[in-house]
């Protein structure tokens, strides 16, 4: 029956009109590379950090040492130089300027900065990464317990910031002092040193004078021995046992009864009102938690107030994960797309038809997932942190006069209700204005004056090109090879047409990048096209895709 047909179609296709949150749409050059890192954990692309703060337990790369509880001290100590008065500091990375300071002794700075420069890019700040690291310490060793809300947008220092981390052996009017101007007021202070004590314990390594450092005892590892004695009981359990086993004197923690009086800052700090709060921490664990969550991700979101962070990141239902689009000698496009898709939308079928619409808005025929052996996908290192995802591949051929602008995707759950995702209203754009070909280009090594350097050669398909008078590769490079972190800098290497693909508005162009330095990080890479008409891009290309040669 026709009308039947016709219900149907609008009950698929309302969502179209449905209000949306306009935020949250793809792309996002502020917030897409991190939402990922926050919310693939387990995925079959890349390693993601969460995995390393999970289990709590996991030993860091020391016996000792847990990284989880790493994260949240490097967190901590990078945000404890904030001004919050003045307006300045908060977390910024600035702490890979600070690391020889006496107040940040130990090697889980150098080891965070190690674990989390990788992942630092253009779209991923080093102090968005050590945020999230807090974020990950905290879900992971409360067990999801505890998941902090987290923003985007924290802005690196570019060199050291005043000193100000509390030392044991600063008295209490000093520690009260320090995180007023950190914007943490006496009651806020001692329930933040609960929750960062919670975890993780005292070096001996590097507090010898607060517990004892006899020579490490030979270890079969390839690491050492921290002589760690830990805050308390269930060292890699974010909970309130700290504040119980202070409240009923249970002595392991250093800071609270160790040997040396000078240095039992956490019993200064937990008595600062009486008692009071750290009574209220331990008789509580919901109201420990709760106040951990507020106090740690207000920690994580000290930032000047010229910093503007995003909104709460919150999971895609469904977002592009890879995409590429190739064009054929036999005048077509071959789009090769993965999509993440929230597992919850599939109700564990894969019917999730892709509609593309071609470069004047037609829509073009619908395309189902390809399907070789199983489906791909990602959950979370610990419960609470977000959706499971489906990865989806397409293979989508498209004729190169038509060409794609973008998609919407009709997706049917488990029982049978088909829910059109349109990507906030305006659909997935997918340009296939300027494209990287990946089979054409390639990555190698190259000698000069005996340094070994990276070289990367791009080929990108160009429509209609005679519209721009500039075609670039683009490589964001430090601005400074010797400091530990520096801006990024756009190196820009131009990109000459190297032959028209017949039958068709593409013309190839190729362009050669030259690391200049040794220690050149492959940050991904735009092709970008500029002209008096308008732009083109193709940004945040990987080396991953780009085959290397010899
Ligand atoms: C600290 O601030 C909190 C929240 O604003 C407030 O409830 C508490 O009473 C304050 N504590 C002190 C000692 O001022
Ligand atoms: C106690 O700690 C203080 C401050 O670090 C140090 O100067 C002192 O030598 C320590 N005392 C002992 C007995 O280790
Ligand atoms: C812990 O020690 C203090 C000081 O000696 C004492 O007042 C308190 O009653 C003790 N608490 C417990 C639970 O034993
Ligand atoms: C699919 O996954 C299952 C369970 O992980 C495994 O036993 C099976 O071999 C996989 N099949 C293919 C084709 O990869
Ligand atoms: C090339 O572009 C011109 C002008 O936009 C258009 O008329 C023509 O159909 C295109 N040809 C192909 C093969 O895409
Ligand atoms: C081409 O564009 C790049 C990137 O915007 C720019 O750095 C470069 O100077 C431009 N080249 C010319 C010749 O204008
Ligand atoms: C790379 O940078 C380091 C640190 O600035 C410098 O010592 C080295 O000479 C640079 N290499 C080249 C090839 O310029
Ligand atoms: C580069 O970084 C080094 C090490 O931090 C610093 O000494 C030097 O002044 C920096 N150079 C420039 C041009 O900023
Ligand atoms: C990359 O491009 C450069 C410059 O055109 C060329 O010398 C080199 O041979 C190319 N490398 C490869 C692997 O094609």
């Amino acid at each position: 029956m026709a009308w039947t047909k016709t219900i149907a179609y609008m009950l698929a296709t309302c969502s179209l009109w449905l209000p949306t949150n306009a935020d949250n749409v793809w792309p996002n050059e502020a917030t897409d590379e991190l939402e990922k890192m926050l919310f693939e954990q387990q995925n079959p692309f890349e390693s993601s950090l969460a995995t390393f703060a999970v289990p709590c337990s996991a030993s860091g790369l020391a016996i000792g040492r847990g990284f989880g509880a790493e994260w949240i001290r490097n967190a901590y100590h990078d945000m404890a130089t904030a001004d919050v008065q003045a307006g300045t500091g908060g977390i910024d990375a600035s702490i890979v300027f600070e690391k020889d300071r006496p107040e940040n002794p130990g090697a889980g700075f150098q080891e965070t900065l190690d674990f989390f420069r990788p992942r630092y890019t253009t779209r991923s700040s080093l102090a968005d990464l050590f945020a999230m690291g807090a974020v990950f310490g905290v879900g992971g060793c409360s067990n999801g317990n505890i998941i902090l809300p987290y923003r985007a947008g924290r802005v690196d220092a570019t060199g050291p910031g005043p000193s100000g981390v509390p030392e044991p052996q600063e008295d209490l009017a000093t520690h009260t002092a320090k995180f007023v101007k950190q914007g943490f007021n006496t009651t806020e202070m001692i329930a933040l040193v609960a929750c960062g004590h919670t975890v993780g314990g005292v070096h001996g390594v590097d507090f010898p004078e607060i517990v004892p450092n006899p020579q490490p005892p030979p270890v079969t590892g390839p690491f050492g021995n921290d002589n760690t004695v830990f805050f308390d009981t269930t060292t890699s359990n974010f909970d309130n046992q700290v504040a119980r086993e202070f409240v009923a004197n249970i002595s392991q923690n250093p800071l609270a009864f160790g040997h040396n009086e000078t240095t039992r800052s956490d019993f200064r700090i937990f008595n600062a009102d009486g008692g009071d709060m750290i009574s209220r921490m331990a008789e509580s664990l919901d109201f420990f938690s709760q106040t951990c969550a507020t106090l740690l991700e207000r920690m994580i979101n000290t930032v000047p107030p010229s910093v503007k962070l995003t909104d709460v990141l919150q999971p895609l239902p469904v977002k592009p994960r890879k995409w590429s689009i190739d064009v054929n000698a036999d005048k077509t496009l071959t789009v090769s797309l993965t999509l993440r898709i929230v597992d919850t939308l599939l109700g564990g079928g894969i019917q999730a038809l892709v509609k593309p619409v071609s470069r004047t808005g037609a829509a073009l025929p619908a395309t189902s997932p390809v399907v070789i052996g199983n489906i791909s996908t990602s959950t979370c290192d610990y419960p609470n942190c977000g959706p499971s995802f489906v990865y989806l591949d397409y293979s989508i051929n498209i004729p190169a006069e038509q060409g794609i602008s973008s998609f919407t995707i009709d997706i049917t759950d488990g029982s049978g209700k088909t829910t059109t995702y349109n990507n906030g209203g305006t659909g997935f754009p997918l340009s296939d204005a300027v494209q990287p070909q990946m089979s054409l280009s390639t990555q190698t090594t190259k000698t000069v004056n005996g340094v070994t350097l990276q070289q990367l050669n791009v080929t990108a398909a160009v429509y209609n090109a005679d519209q721009y008078t500039n075609i670039s590769l683009i490589v964001p490079q430090p601005s400074n090879f010797s400091a530990t972190i520096s801006p990024w800098v756009a190196e820009v290497a131009p990109m000459k047409a190297s032959g028209k693909i017949a039958g068709t508005n593409y013309t190839l162009y190729t362009g050669s990048w030259l690391a200049s330095n040794e220690s050149a990080p492959q940050h991904p890479f735009d092709v970008l096209a500029t002209g008096p008409q308008g732009s083109a891009s193709s940004t945040f290309n990987s080396w991953g895709d780009v085959p290397f040669v010899l």
